[in-house]
């Protein structure tokens, strides 16, 4: 069996099914363990999307400024979905907590929104090392239920996938519960080898190294994503004002 490192997605994943391995490795430094789309694509969750399709999504990297509607989104989570984000059904309060230590410097954020602004798909990339020194990832996503079957989780995962092998990653881990059929699709599809402890899986994905398409990739999507935001936002500011204007003839 393949040995499988369990990051401390603390204070968030609870310590149940952690392997006796996992617990033994302490990985340090990280307490936490855890293509251009058009807007109507991103706000019409009715629409279904044609399997196979290549779809461009504009997923960006998210910073201190955008705590509040990380918090936002993750509390729109049920209890079953918060269940299988954390590992167990975190309160709001304990949402709180975990936003609030989000640690932009270190790990990753990334982030999809729609033409309102809100955040509809994010994803935590927590960085650590092995007591080795060895440099992993561990992954945590959601997306809103109203998003859902559109690919986002998948192309969060492809970029998060680059965006470790960018930073000279070498492995990626994913906590699953044995039932998340959706989670277990996307790792499965990008090579990852599970090892299943009760009701718990833990995925494992080999990383390949960076490549210079892979960084060139990285940046110009990143831009892109930047770019859409910027229009979104002042989209969003015209419509607001002229919904002022007209308010008090309506
Ligand atoms: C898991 C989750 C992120 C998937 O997001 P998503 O955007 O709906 O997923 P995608 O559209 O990228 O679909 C990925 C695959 O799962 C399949 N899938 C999606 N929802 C499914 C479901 N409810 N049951 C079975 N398969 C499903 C899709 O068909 C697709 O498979 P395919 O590529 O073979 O067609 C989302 O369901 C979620 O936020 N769940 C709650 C939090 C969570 O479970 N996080 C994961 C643990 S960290």
């Amino acid at each position: 069996m393949d040995k499988v490192y369990r990051l401390n997605l603390s204070g968030v994943h609870n310590n149940r099914g952690r392997s006796a391995l996992i617990r033994a490795l302490h990985l340090r430094e990280n307490p936490y363990i855890s293509r251009m789309n058009n807007s109507p694509t991103l706000d019409s969750a009715t629409e279904p999307t044609p399997p196979n399709s290549v779809l461009m999504v504009p997923i960006r990297s998210l910073g201190e400024n955008h705590r509040d509607r990380i918090a936002v989104h993750l509390k729109a989570l049920d209890a079953n979905d918060r269940y299988y984000r954390f590992g167990y059904a975190a309160s709001d309060s304990q949402i709180d907590a975990y936003v609030s230590a989000l640690n932009f410097a270190r790990d990753e954020i990334f982030g999809i929104y729609n033409r309102h602004l809100r955040l509809i798909a994010m994803a935590h990339l927590a960085f650590a090392r092995t007591p080795a020194g060895v440099p992993v990832v561990e992954f945590g996503v959601s997306v809103l239920a109203k998003a859902r079957g559109r690919q986002y989780g998948a192309r969060l995962f492809e970029r998060a996938v680059m965006h470790a092998r960018n930073e000279g990653v070498q492995v990626m881990y994913v906590h699953v519960l044995s039932e998340n059929t959706a989670m277990l699709k996307i790792a499965r599809h990008c090579g990852a080898v599970f090892v299943r402890d009760g009701a718990e899986s833990e995925a494992h994905l080999k990383l390949t190294p960076a490549t210079l398409n892979t960084h060139l990739t990285e940046m110009v999507e990143e831009h892109m994503a930047q770019a859409n935001y910027l229009i979104k936002r002042h989209a969003k500011h015209w419509r607001d004002a002229v919904d002022d204007l007209q308010s008090p003839w309506i």
